[in-house]
């Protein structure tokens, strides 16, 4: 999938913690990552000599959508069972997965290539196979209409906390990138790392927590299919913790891209 420039892979100097692989793939699998994958990967636009990023070319990534075009992000998708579950349930809005995880990218793929011989063929998902903070910073200001990321890793442990992926640095990228009114659902099953999001996101001057009510975080939203990760805290019994903020009208951050 082309990028507003020539897509070499250029390798991010931001390290991305986790596993990228896990258990071999299958024939089937690798054929899915040569064949479907590169008529639907994002490839990370060329730096132009400058120091920002540039901006990847969204006509090029959805050319039919056009001026009406609605845009939404789920970042660490897993095996996309949440994605897919949306994508079926929007054809008219634009997807763009972000997962670095190549077990997990096939798992989507083979949920895209088995809607596409059963006749329920998906055609509003685009990949991105790197680090989310990467993409955020490649993508233009205000574009998005809603951004997940739905049961990030928790790195528990203090001096991991740095690895976490809502940061400061991110929640800006989340306040340019997203339009206002546009919503950011965050969930968790980690108590401390929920608290954590409530520290970074509250407190920032470009998202208001909707809450409706005291129960509200205790809640799924009402378009929600569970993840796998999710269904294993279920599972084990662990508390899990739905948090939505608004992306109010406040002007956006300094920004880090070109646009
Ligand atoms: C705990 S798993 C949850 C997966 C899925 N959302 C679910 O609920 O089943 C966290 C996922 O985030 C991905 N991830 C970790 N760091 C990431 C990053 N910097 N950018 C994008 N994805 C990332 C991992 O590869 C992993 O698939």
């Amino acid at each position: 999938m082309p990028s507003s420039r020539p897509s070499p892979d250029r390798q991010h100097p931001r390290i991305l913690h986790g596993r990228r692989r896990g258990r071999p793939l299958r024939k089937r699998q690798l054929d899915l990552l040569r064949t479907l994958l590169p008529n639907i990967e994002i490839r990370a636009p060329e730096a132009d000599g400058t120091t920002l990023p540039v901006a990847l070319n969204l006509d090029l990534l959805f050319p039919d959508s056009g001026q009406t075009r609605r845009l939404w992000l789920e970042i660490g998708f897993g095996g996309g069972e949440h994605l897919l579950f949306q994508a079926r349930a929007h054809p008219e809005i634009g997807f763009i997965g972000c997962e670095p995880f190549v077990n997990g990218v096939v798992k989507l793929l083979s949920g895209i290539d088995h809607g596409r011989r059963t006749g329920d063929a998906i055609s509003n998902i685009r990949i991105f196979r790197r680090d989310g903070q990467q993409l955020l910073e490649h993508l233009p200001r205000q574009c998005l209409d809603r951004a997940s990321l739905l049961f990030p890793d928790p790195w528990p442990k203090t001096r991991h906390h740095k690895r976490r992926f809502i940061q400061q640095d991110t929640v800006d990228q989340f306040a340019r990138v997203l339009k206002a009114n546009a919503e950011l659902r965050i969930a968790t099953d980690h108590a401390e790392l929920c608290r954590w999001v409530l520290r970074h996101l509250a407190s920032h001057p470009s998202f208001e927590w909707m809450a409706e009510d005291p129960d509200d975080w205790r809640r799924q939203p009402l378009d929600w299919a569970e993840t796998r990760y999710e269904t294993k805290a279920a599972k084990a019994c662990r508390q899990r913790y739905f948090l939505s903020f608004k992306r109010n009208s406040a002007p956006a951050p300094l920004a880090s891209t070109k646009t």
